[in-house]
């Protein structure tokens, strides 16, 4: 079964900006997929092409890119007779050399990366297996299936919003859950708690959300998001059964040696590295905190190392890492952190991301699959999550359509499992290391 045509078209992502959307279409019918953007991207990401054309979309525009697969990928593909059923990996390196850069900057990743899921979506259906099986195949994974505990980003600050709160994302995360669908559940009732309490302390224009769907009330200090955070959890009866996370993505406030958490304020607010140290081993001590994710900027090296040699939670490299095989080997030999994010458009292909994902279990880590702050409907991570048996993953709030698909897709994935002869499990408590759950 091969590929007959590869079609794409600009659409809107999330935040109102241009986005590629790709069609392939085989004899078992047309296969689509959307590409997601980031706003605090790093800076060791695949090239994201963009028209910079002023008079469209402020220069945001993907035309390029959607002429390079209708004119250059599609036609190789087709040409080169690949079968979506058994070839993810020989089409995804086809595109890869067609682009002939380190970085995906010729063709753009954002390009590659539509083509190479609409690909997978292709070969699922052609084999007759949903997506998760597919990609647990490409994957190599055995063992039960495990649902990931879902970790909803539910304040909103840095790139993400225009409260003050330098720190991008404050998450909640429902470890105490069973199954998936309770996690769910327990998602949504923090997040509503968190309307009201954010209602009564800041009154009511301060539940607008930000660009994953997090309320972002006129806050600073991260004492103040997890104060706010653990008054919902204790307002739902849920205190004990939820962890929380942070994401600083303090790349976008790392200069000069130093960060700045007054960065979107009128006063700047210093910190050395050590004074982020000591603020995030407070932090660790006095809230149930069990992932800080990109703590310190992408080329502080020597902070993420300092910190990891007595870290004990998950200490998760989003930007310092990028997807980026090469990366992960730096950090590894550097002994920087013990986890990697896992965004399929940082590195460019759905093949790559899984080796990458692999590379980094093999090295003893724990892999966070991501999705972006720019988005659309596309559900494609829910399955990958599950395909990887990752443990846990992000989309945002439980609120916003962008978001909650992949957190529906993935009750789906769970009532599937529930009612097959698969053996499955909830990550919960162990989402770092799920393989060493026992089945129940
Ligand atoms: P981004 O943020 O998608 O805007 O890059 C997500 C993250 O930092 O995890
Ligand atoms: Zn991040």
């Amino acid at each position: 079964m091969t590929i007959l045509e590869v079609d794409a078209a600009q659409r809107l992502d999330s935040r109102g900006n241009p986005t590629v959307q790709v069609d392939v279409k085989t004899i078992a019918g047309t296969f689509r997929a959307s590409v997601p953007s980031g706003a605090s991207r790093g800076k060791h990401e695949a090239f994201e092409l963009r028209d910079h054309e002023m008079r469209a979309y402020g220069g945001q525009g993907v035309l390029a890119a959607v002429r390079n697969i209708q004119k250059i990928i599609g036609p190789a593909l087709v040409d080169g007779g690949f079968d979506p059923r058994y070839q993810q990996a020989e089409i995804d390196a086809c595109m890869c050399r067609l682009d002939g850069t380190p970085n995906k900057s010729r063709l753009g990743a954002n390009a590659i990366l539509g083509v190479s899921m609409a690909c997978a979506r292709a070969g699922a259906v052609a084999s007759d297996v949903p997506l998760y099986e597919f990609l647990r195949r490409e994957a190599g994974e055995i063992g039960p299936y495990v649902m990931p505990v879902p970790f909803f980003n539910v304040l909103n600050g840095g790139r993400h919003s225009g409260n003050t709160m330098a720190f991008q994302e404050i998450m909640v995360a429902p470890t105490g859950a069973q199954t998936f669908e309770e996690g769910a559940r327990m998602g949504s009732e923090i997040y509503h708690a968190l309307r009201e309490i954010v209602t009564e302390y800041y009154g009511a224009p301060a539940t607008a959300i930000g660009d994953e769907g997090g309320f972002a009330p006129p806050i600073k200090q991260p004492e103040e998001a997890l104060d706010l955070l653990t008054a919902a959890v204790e307002h739902c009866g849920l205190t004990g059964r939820v962890k929380f996370a942070i994401d600083p993505a303090s790349s976008q406030f790392f200069k000069d040696g130093v960060y700045d958490l007054g960065f979107k304020c009128a006063e700047p607010d210093i910190r050395t590295p050590d004074q982020m140290m000591q603020m995030y081993r407070d932090l660790v001590e006095k809230y149930p905190v069990s992932i800080l994710e990109d703590p310190f900027a992408e080329d502080d090296w020597d902070s993420w190392a300092r910190f990891n040699a007595s870290c004990e939670i998950e200490l998760v490299g989003d930007d310092l890492l990028a997807t980026n095989p090469c990366r992960v080997r730096m950090a590894h030999q550097k002994k920087a952190c013990n986890a990697m994010v896992l965004k399929m458009n940082q590195i460019g292909t759905v093949t790559e991301a899984i080796e990458t994902a692999r590379l980094g279990k093999s090295l003893g880590w724990s892999v966070f699959v991501s999705h972006r702050s720019g988005e659309t409907i596309d559900d494609f991570i829910a399955d990958l999550t599950v395909a990887l048996g990752a443990g846990h993953m992000k989309s945002g709030a439980p609120c916003r359509g962008e978001r909650v698909a992949k957190y529906n897709r993935l009750m789906d994935i769970e009532a599937e499992l529930r009612g097959s002869w698969k053996s499955w499990v909830y990550a919960g408590e162990r989402f770092r290391f799920p393989a060493e759950i026992a089945v129940i």
